[in-house]
């Protein structure tokens, strides 16, 4: 047991890399394998979707919710996809918060493919996340606290060149520690980041963000579509603990195996809903074909699924039709059941339900369009 007093701040943090022996152990290069395979399909899963829209809109929404739920903003995934491409200023705080997630995440996307991971990266992050400008702490007085009992559980270290400092040390061993495999260097930065815990607010968010865009960045992935978080608030309690673990008894390999199992079981859940996501675009595109065979083409329903909350507007804008025929089309389209017209302030949107649901749900199931046709399959299926 080390000396650490949680109410002190932890300016004695050791810089990276860890000993060798402290991080990569067979577990570990194991463990690594299968998250890496896990990786590779998901990776693979993704490029079945024609468009890369549809699961760039959707997978960062839904992390962007669960991330921020964490921290104790909750909103829903519908109220997510309701804003999600409209200036959202009618929005509750809560859905507003979350959305400036799924923005620093996008934000964050585009500028790994430009360059490195560093501190200024992680600024900018943070402050797209808080909604306003932010630079690292300098004032002293942050403390993390158990929710329940108040308890001060972690002092980040204080003074802002020891941050800067601290921080070009973490930023440097993303880059130049190569001998570790990126998975096992993914955790430990991770884990650094949050001790350093270099801003008042919005570490653990902007440190979720770091980790989705250092797969992208080291090829992993090729867009930010992985949905860690919904592992991390799964296993909340063991997420604190295991950092913990780290600052008081030097535990890495628990911490380093809890991330790779949740990069793994994340990619193998992921994978399997893009997959129902592909069924079910090629049933809607059946089904649509077969009921409104004059109306029927394959970007119109792509648009299903990259907007579903639709708005006149979207078809137009995406040339699918013109404005006359495009509210002709989204009121055939609700007839035949495949969307739903709902009200929202004077608006009209027509919502998608059965993609929401399938999104939204932890099994990967939906039921056809038409009923008859579903009682028929299963039919067809108890007869075999
Ligand atoms: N004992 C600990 N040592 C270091 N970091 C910790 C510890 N316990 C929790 N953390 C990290 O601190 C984060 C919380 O910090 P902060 O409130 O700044 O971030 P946030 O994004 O606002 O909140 P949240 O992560 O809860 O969404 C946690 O998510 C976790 O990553
Ligand atoms: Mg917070």
């Amino acid at each position: 047991m080390t000396d650490f007093n949680p109410e002190i701040p932890y300016n004695a943090l050791p810089d990276l890399p860890p000993a060798a022996a402290l991080i990569e152990t067979t577990e570990i290069l194991k463990q690594c394998i299968k998250a890496r395979v896990a990786l590779a399909e998901l990776k693979q899963a993704a490029e079945l979707i024609p468009n890369s829209a549809v699961l760039v809109n959707a997978i960062p929404l839904l992390e962007a919710r669960a991330s921020s739920e964490i921290e104790n903003i909750v909103t829903t995934t519908d109220k997510l996809f309701e804003f999600a491409d409209i200036n959202e200023d009618r929005a509750d705080a809560a859905t507003k918060e979350a959305l400036r997630y799924r923005t620093a995440l996008y934000e964050g996307s585009k500028m790994v493919q430009r360059g490195m991971l560093t501190t200024d990266m992680a600024i900018q992050i943070c402050s797209t996340i808080k909604g306003q400008e932010l630079d690292i702490r300098s004032e002293s007085g942050t403390r993390l606290k158990n929710r329940a009992t108040g308890k001060v559980i972690y002092t980040p270290p204080e003074g802002q060149k020891l941050l800067q400092a601290m921080l070009d040390n973490w930023a440097e061993f993303m880059h130049r520690r190569t001998e570790f495999d990126p998975l096992v260097r993914l955790a430990v930065q991770h884990y650094q980041f949050e001790a350093i815990h270099p801003f008042a607010d919005g570490n653990g968010r902007t440190g979720r963000i770091l980790n989705i865009l250092f797969l992208v960045q080291h090829g992993l992935l090729n867009s930010p579509i992985l949905y860690l978080s919904r592992y991390i608030i799964s296993n909340k309690a063991a997420y604190y603990r295991l950092l913990q673990n780290v600052t008081d008894e030097q535990e890495w390999l628990p911490w380093i195996m809890f991330i790779l199992e949740g990069i793994e079981d994340t990619c193998s859940w992921t994978t399997d809903k893009i997959k129902a996501i592909r069924e079910l675009m090629e049933h809607t595109a059946e089904y649509v074909q077969a009921k409104l065979p004059k109306i029927y083409t394959w970007e119109l329903v792509e648009l299903l699924f990259k907007q579903p909350y639709c708005r006149i507007s979207n078809l137009v804008n995406s040339g699918v039709a013109k404005r006359q025929t495009a509210s002709v089309y989204l009121k055939q389209l609700c007839d035949a059941g495949v969307l739903k017209e709902i009200k929202s302030g004077r608006e009209n949107i027509f919502v998608h339900p059965k993609y929401i649901e399938l999104l939204t749900g932890e099994e990967n199931v939906w039921v056809y369009y038409d009923d008859a046709e579903a009682e028929t399959v299963e039919l067809a299926i108890q007869r075999h």
